[in-house]
């Protein structure tokens, strides 16, 4: 299927491991001009070496923290006119005993899961609604409608994530901006990889892999039968950041292997 965008800017914010690599691989097989960005500099920059050679495309890597003015003023400034954005964030940490989350967690989750991702788009909205199109897709979680006691320093703030963008989305579509939202469950990737350590210490378990891996699929059923890899989010992101995408507008689309069981 041709996704028709062919020589769009295209800026993944959080774009060197995980789905949000993924997705920026999709989107340079697709013929975008690729902007990646990242905290960790040597990894991003690989990451976009890797791709542009994979994909003969111009790949720009941008060393920005998302949660930070600075590192948005960064990012603003390498890529100041994307058609497409994309916004993710490593998963944050399990948060262990409700009763010890302080103001300072939630103030630390705000500033990454919600305050970065709602900044990226306040800034790059009027960009794209004076273009008359665009495409942004956030990356979040099924924590956001599918409230998990362990993940308090990631649901939360995604669930507004999502209440501002079912506002917004709604918004701006008259003007050929389309927002949506897809909520991952369980994946292997390198994000998910370095929280097994809190993860084991949220439960009082040892460091050891296989209990920790045993503990995990004990308590979270996985109709699927497996945990996804980060190609299985991102064709749908790559959609969404088409135009084939216009009639599909503020939807939280959840990709979990059948985990969270709901109608809607
Ligand atoms: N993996 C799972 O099982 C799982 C489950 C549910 C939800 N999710 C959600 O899915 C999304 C992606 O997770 P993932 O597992 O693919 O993560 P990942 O493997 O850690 O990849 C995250 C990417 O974003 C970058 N990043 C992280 N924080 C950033 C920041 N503040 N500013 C700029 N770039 C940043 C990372 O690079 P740097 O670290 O170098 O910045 C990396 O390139 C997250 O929203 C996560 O909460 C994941």
């Amino acid at each position: 299927m041709d996704l028709q965008i062919k020589g769009k800017k295209a800026l993944m914010a959080g774009g060197s491991a995980g789905m949000g690599r993924a997705t920026a691989e999709r989107l340079a097989e697709a013929g975008t001009e690729l902007f990646i960005s990242a905290r960790r500099e040597v990894r991003l920059v690989q990451a976009a070496e890797d791709i542009s050679e994979k994909y003969g495309i111009k790949v720009t890597p941008i060393v920005a923290d998302s949660s930070t003015e600075e590192g948005r003023a960064a990012l603003f400034a390498a890529c100041p006119d994307p058609d497409i954005l994309s916004i993710t964030i490593k998963p944050p940490a399990p948060n262990g005993d409700f009763l010890k989350v302080t103001p300072e967690m939630w103030r630390e989750s705000i500033e990454t899961a919600l305050i970065g991702p709602t900044e990226i788009m306040r800034h790059y909205i009027p960009v794209m609604k004076d273009k008359g199109w665009g495409r942004i897709v956030n990356i979040a979680t099924f924590s956001a409608k599918n409230p998990m006691i362990w993940r308090l320093m990631s649901g939360p703030a995604r669930s507004a994530l999502l209440n501002y963008t079912a506002s917004v989305s709604r918004e701006v579509a008259p003007h050929g901006v389309i927002i949506n939202n897809l909520l991952p469950g369980m994946f292997q990737t390198e994000g998910a990889s370095e929280i097994m350590g809190h993860y084991a210490d949220a439960f009082g378990l040892p460091h050891e892999p296989e209990i920790v891996r045993d503990h995990f699929l004990e308590h979270n059923k996985i109709p699927a039968g497996f945990s996804g890899l980060a190609d299985d989010l991102a064709p749908m992101a790559a959609l969404l950041c088409s135009p084939l995408a216009r009639f599909i507008v503020g939807q939280n689309i959840v990709i979990d292997g059948g985990q969270h069981n709901s109608i809607f």
